[in-house]
């Protein structure tokens, strides 16, 4: 099955919405990165797929010629900037910013050591401001664009499961996000947030079954999110039909964000 047959549904329409914009996409190689670039080509984007993990590579395979492969380490500046560079290279512009690329973390509450909180902040805080600093870089010069940056239903509250520098690196992303869509919207540039809760990407299958059973059963429609419904808000707030929407953080979570525990 390829990955633009795991859409399901409704989610597979015919496109158009995004034709002919330039999309980078960090964490484009598995999960809901890798996703957002099926949604995002069926809806007639070019894509450069950039990932850490060698996932790219695949990604490109399936979608075909209107994505091209990158290897980024969203924690280094100097690949990021080479990233931004290729898209403009690959494709003659960069139009839109998906920065999807995150890890989870393990380790709740104090129970927190300082290696953990390294490797949370860097690839969430610093890995968010590099690739919106550069993103913002290569669009000015072609009178704007749109961010898409991933958050979690995490960093609007805590749940005990959750690590608090996760939740609190991803609350920063919010505050760069609205950062970006303040100091930059006289710039014709808007920045966004998807605030995912718990989402079937494949490495939430390995969850354990009471887990998986709990964290779905927290969402008011019962059940847990799929790859495909972060996506296509993504899509939406990518594109042009989005145009005055800026600075905001949408909860794509099922209503759990909205229920008191
Ligand atoms: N799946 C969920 O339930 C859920 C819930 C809330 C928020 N999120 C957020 O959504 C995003 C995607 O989650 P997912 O479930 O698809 O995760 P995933 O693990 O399936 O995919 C994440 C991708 O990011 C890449 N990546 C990690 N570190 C990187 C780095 N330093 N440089 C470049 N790429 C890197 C990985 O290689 C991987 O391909 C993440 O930011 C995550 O925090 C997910």
């Amino acid at each position: 099955m390829t990955i633009a047959d795991q859409l399901t549904g409704s989610h597979r329409r015919p496109g158009g919405l995004l034709q002919d914009k330039v999309a980078v996409i960090t964490g484009a190689g598995a999960g809901i990165g890798q996703v957002c670039a099926a949604v995002f080509v069926n809806e007639g984007a070019k894509v450069l797929a950039a990932d850490l993990s060698g996932g790219q590579e695949e990604t490109a395979a399936a979608l075909g010629p209107s994505v091209s492969p990158f290897r980024v380490d969203v924690r280094r500046e100097e690949d990021i900037e080479a990233m931004f560079a290729r898209a403009a290279e690959v494709f003659g512009r960069v139009d839109i910013l998906v920065h999807v690329a995150g890890i989870p973390g393990n380790r709740r509450g104090p129970e927190i050591t300082a290696e953990e909180y390294d490797d949370l902040t860097s690839v969430h805080l610093r890995g968010t401001v590099l690739c919106n600093k550069h993103a913002v870089r290569a669009m000015l010069p072609t009178g704007g664009g749109a961010i898409v940056n991933f958050s979690s239903a995490a960093s609007l509250n805590v749940d005990e499961r959750i690590s608090m520098v996760y939740s609190a690196a991803k609350a920063g992303v919010n505050s760069i996000t609205k950062a970006i869509a303040v100091q930059y919207g006289p710039q014709g540039i808007r920045a966004n947030a998807v605030a995912p809760g718990f989402t079937l990407s494949k490495k939430n299958f390995a969850a354990p079954p009471e887990i998986m059973r709990e964290l779905s059963g927290k969402a008011a429609l019962g059940r847990a999110g799929q790859p495909e419904e972060q996506a296509h808000v993504a899509a939406f707030l990518a594109s042009d039909l989005a145009s005055f929407v800026t600075g905001v953080v949408v909860p794509v979570d099922g209503g759990w964000s909205a229920k008191l525990a």
